[in-house]
């Protein structure tokens, strides 16, 4: 039994936070079992790798070892806790995945998709998401966004000039992976995006048996 890895990825203040809740309660009311999780983070280890990449004292990281801590957070989450779930046949919702680290470290940090995406086949054992959600918001709302929030961590205390690059790669990515990625327009209304990705989850849920084989009624 396999079940479906869907990731959720966007600038800092896109609002993935509020329609990731949303995306679990419709599902879960649909009787699907779900298993929420975030990057950097989602186990144990990943959590104190999350508070050493994050921490703003940590100004002198090198980017290469930013990207190496993100992949080993990652690696951790996918044998711990991703692959797991899958295997019941779980819906798993990913807060970031690898496009984070091919945006964040491939093109902020300058360190190259190839590269970035190298480290990370290894860190996830080849693991692609089924499905990806990007929202997308420009770069200077979502540094106002992030401003207004307050306590700025290490990555999003970037610069305009950073979150510009990132805004680009997610671009890039999109056109690269229009197999499995879905560009949501973020500024719309919270009702307007949530009736957009409970269409989209619909017809996914739809294609395939995942239906048959994962529906948590079953017996
Ligand atoms: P996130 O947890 O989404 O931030 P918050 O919950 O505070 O909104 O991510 C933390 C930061 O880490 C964010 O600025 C994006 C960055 N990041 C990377 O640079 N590379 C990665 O691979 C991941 C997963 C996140």
């Amino acid at each position: 039994m396999r079940g479906l890895l869907i990731t959720i990825e966007g600038m800092d203040g896109s609002g993935k936070t509020t329609q990731i809740g949303l995306m679990k309660a419709f599902l879960e009311g649909n009787n699907y079992k779900v298993l929420m999780t975030r990057e950097p983070g989602g186990t144990v280890i990943g959590e104190k790798i999350r508070e050493l990449i994050l921490d703003k004292e940590h100004q002198e990281m090198s980017f290469i070892a930013e990207a190496l801590l993100y992949s080993a957070s990652r690696a951790q989450l996918v044998s711990q806790v991703i692959k797991p779930a899958l295997s019941r046949g779980e819906i798993v919702i990913c807060d970031r995945f690898v496009d984070s680290s091919l945006v964040y470290q491939g093109k902020g940090r300058g360190l190259g998709y190839d590269e970035v995406k190298k480290i990370n086949d290894f860190a996830t054992q080849g693991l692609e998401p089924d499905l990806t959600l990007l929202f997308n918001i420009d770069p200077e709302e979502s540094l106002k966004r992030i401003s207004v929030r307050g306590k700025e961590d290490r990555l999003e205390q970037e610069k305009l000039p950073f979150h510009q690059q990132v805004h680009s790669a997610y671009k890039d990515l999109a056109a690269m992976f229009s197999d499995r990625i879905i560009v949501i327009n973020a500024g719309q209304p919270i009702e307007t995006i949530q009736k957009e990705i409970e269409d989209i989850l619909m017809s996914l849920l739809e294609e395939g048996d995942y239906n048959e084989v994962s529906n948590c009624n079953c017996p």
